[in-house]
């Protein structure tokens, strides 16, 4: 029986293997047949040598070790077993007055050690223990398998030299645990870049927290962020951790970052600096190490001069930036994209091809996504046609030849311009309907308006 959260729990000891190592008959015939009694499946081993053979084949929960024996000792062996995936977990057996010995097996790596006569008892008892953290190491690597297997894969598609560019800099920050800020319109990659520079970084073993600032109101968000005390708002009938406490060690990715108030942007900012915080209705300072990577589709650095955003904590956050270009600026990407959402086993007519280079894609990558998507679904034959495309992106107005080859930035931002005024007008002025048919959504829909006075 072992204590979890104050209740009993049976552990089932039949299924624990457990090897005890000894060259003192007496001593091992009788911890044999205790633990055999109490439930145990017991092995025996008279040697180093015959543990080792015995251990190449078979896996052991529980390894008991004596350290003094003949041949091979007791240290020699424990090496060997942590060689072994999983290390089973050891417990030395000591004589007396042999303290450095008992430090030097904590260091290789032993769980514990008993020195002689060791009452057995106590033995059943440390092996008890040592199978529950042995159990715990199981059920973690597993938990972390189970989610790394549900993470979206982050594999980042582009090969045109505006995503070499953001590859390169992914490089750059790989080994850093700085915070980093990622900027990009709606829809360009943000969360994906955010993943995969998790994933390369010395963090990646460690949790990923994500919250989205644009989702909850403000109130909330901080609670969720910061955590409360019991009682510090109507509602909050029990004490809970925030975010923050829960990503501690880990990474926390702050979505719709540029849409914080200012209060927390001052609490954050604090946590930034020296990772102190307080739960809502707390007097009490809390520490936290977490690394933060927001993303925001806002252009922070206007939002600064406007004073709508705090200038210390844009350069707080700001210290690794990513830029993520628009799909319109990826010459070659979109064809690239587009054949890998429709998949190996569908083609792609050339006219096809045509249209979608030369739109100007205000919703990005998640638009031309939801574009082949919804192609998809009305496709014969697995070919995707002309007329299986949205009209938004097939009437597009503009003849390749007004297109100059060598478009600017500013040119293409006019394109833009134009298509979201016409889809605009198109759909009667109204802003759910537009902002379907763009790919995008409200808010930013909002913010292309305000940003091209159609207001
Ligand atoms: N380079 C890429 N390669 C493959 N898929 C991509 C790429 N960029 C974006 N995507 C896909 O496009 C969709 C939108 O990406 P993501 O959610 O990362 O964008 P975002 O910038 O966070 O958007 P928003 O501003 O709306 O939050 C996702 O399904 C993502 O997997
Ligand atoms: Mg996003």
């Amino acid at each position: 029986m072992r204590k979890k959260n104050g209740k009993e729990v049976q552990t089932d000891l039949s299924s624990l293997r457990v090897l005890i190592v000894d060259d003192e008959d007496d001593f091992r015939e009788s911890a044999c047949r205790y633990l055999a009694r109490i439930g145990f499946q017991v092995d025996e081993a008279q040697d180093g040598e015959e543990a080792l053979n015995l251990t190449v084949n078979r896996r052991f929960d529980v390894v008991i070790l004596d350290m003094h024996m003949p041949v091979l000792d007791g240290l020699s062996v424990l090496k060997e077993l942590m060689k072994r995936d999983p290390p089973p977990k050891v417990i030395m057996l000591t004589g007396g007055g042999t303290i450095e010995n008992a430090v030097e097996a904590i260091k290789l790596g032993s769980y514990d050690f008993l020195t002689k006569p060791a009452k057995l008892d106590e033995l059943a008892h440390i092996i008890c223990r040592a199978c529950e953290a042995q159990q715990l190491e199981k059920e973690n690597k597993q938990l972390k398998e189970v989610i790394r297997r549900q993470a979206p894969t982050s594999q980042l598609i582009g090969q045109s030299a505006a995503m070499e560019e953001v590859n390169r800099l992914m490089e750059r920050i790989a080994d850093s645990e700085q915070p980093v800020l990622i900027q990009g319109e709606s829809g360009t990659g943000k969360e994906l870049v955010a993943r995969a520079i998790h994933l390369s970084s010395p963090l990646a073993d460690k949790p990923l927290v994500v919250v989205n600032c644009a989702a909850l109101a403000d109130q909330l968000l901080e609670s969720e962020l910061f955590g409360h005390e019991k009682g510090a708002f109507t509602g909050a009938v029990a004490a809970k951790p925030g975010l923050f406490e829960v990503a501690d060690g880990g990474t926390m990715f702050i979505d719709e970052f540029g849409e914080m108030s200012g209060a927390l942007q001052a609490k954050l900012l604090r946590v930034l600096e020296d990772g102190s915080m307080r739960r809502v209705g707390s007097v009490t300072e809390r520490f936290v190490s977490v690394r933060v990577l927001a993303a925001t589709n806002r252009d922070l650095e206007e939002e600064v001069k406007e004073r709508n955003f705090r200038e210390d904590l844009y350069y707080r956050i700001n210290v690794l930036g990513i830029t993520i270009p628009p799909l319109r600026q990826r010459h070659g990407d979109i064809e690239l994209l587009a054949k890998q959402f429709a998949g190996s086993d569908w083609t792609i007519a050339t006219e096809v091809l045509e249209k979608l280079n030369h739109y100007s894609w205000p919703g990005n990558v998640r638009q031309l996504q939801n574009a082949i998507q919804r192609a998809k679904v009305l496709a014969e034959d697995n070919e995707i046609q002309l007329n299986n495309l949205p009209n938004a992106i097939v009437d597009l107005n503009l003849p390749l030849a007004e297109i100059p080859t060598n478009s600017s930035a500013s040119d293409l931002d006019t394109i833009n311009k134009m298509h979201v005024v016409k889809t605009y007008e198109s759909c009667g002025q109204n802003k759910t309907k537009a902002a379907r048919a763009l790919g995008i959504n409200r808010r930013s829909l909002y913010r292309l308006l305000e940003k091209y006075d159609l207001e």
